[in-house]
């Protein structure tokens, strides 16, 4: 076996890049601006959908020092085949403090159809924050199912399928810098 060939898996395919690192950076900076002057003065919980979010999220509360913020994450599994969920919605990993009287800004990676937001924005609506915003990194609107207010938007993109920036293909590509398609 030669070096660097993996007997398991095939080496991963080159995304074909949509955003650029440099785009994003840019794009995010704006929307902490937007953000700490919209909650100037309150604390916000920003609560990131694991895993997709992870990058997001890390820049996202770089972008927003001024402001007092806490951390929260919820694991969902959204089944459904390879590149498209169902709707059906379960939380692996729940929030680990209560959000009454909270101001939460759900932060996610991408809404594609809108199935899995529509059912997180739901449930955590019934533990009666003080408001439930959602900020989203990507929007895909031709797929949409179950519209929701995207309070907070990076980018919306085309019908493609994209990885990179927290985003993965059967848990690949998350570490990519930028935001690229594959074929
Ligand atoms: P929705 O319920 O169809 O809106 O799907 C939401 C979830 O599907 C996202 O949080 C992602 O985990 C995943 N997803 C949807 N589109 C893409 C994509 O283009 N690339 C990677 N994951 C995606």
């Amino acid at each position: 076996m030669s070096e660097g060939e993996n007997p398991v898996n095939n080496p991963p395919q080159k995304p074909q890049e949509l955003i650029s690192a440099e785009a994003i950076a840019d794009r995010v900076r704006k929307l902490g601006e937007e953000i700490a002057r919209d909650y100037q003065g309150k604390e916000l919980v920003l609560v990131g959908i694991l895993k997709g979010s992870v990058l997001f999220l890390a820049d996202l509360a770089r972008a927003i020092p001024q402001l007092d913020v806490r951390l929260d994450f919820l694991a969902v599994q959204s089944y459904g085949d390879a590149t498209s969920s169902s709707g059906v919605v379960q939380i692996t990993s729940d929030l680990t403090k209560p959000i009454d009287d909270k101001h939460v800004l759900v932060v996610e990676d991408i809404v594609d159809t809108g199935l899995t937001m529509d059912y997180i924005l739901d449930m955590l609506r019934t533990r009666h924050p003080a408001s439930v915003k959602l900020c989203s990194f990507l929007h895909k609107p031709s797929r949409v199912k179950k519209p929701c207010a995207i309070d907070y938007l990076g980018f919306t993109i085309p019908d493609r399928f994209v990885v990179g920036y927290g985003l993965d293909y059967a848990q690949r590509y998350r570490n990519l810098p930028y935001i690229g398609v594959l074929d």
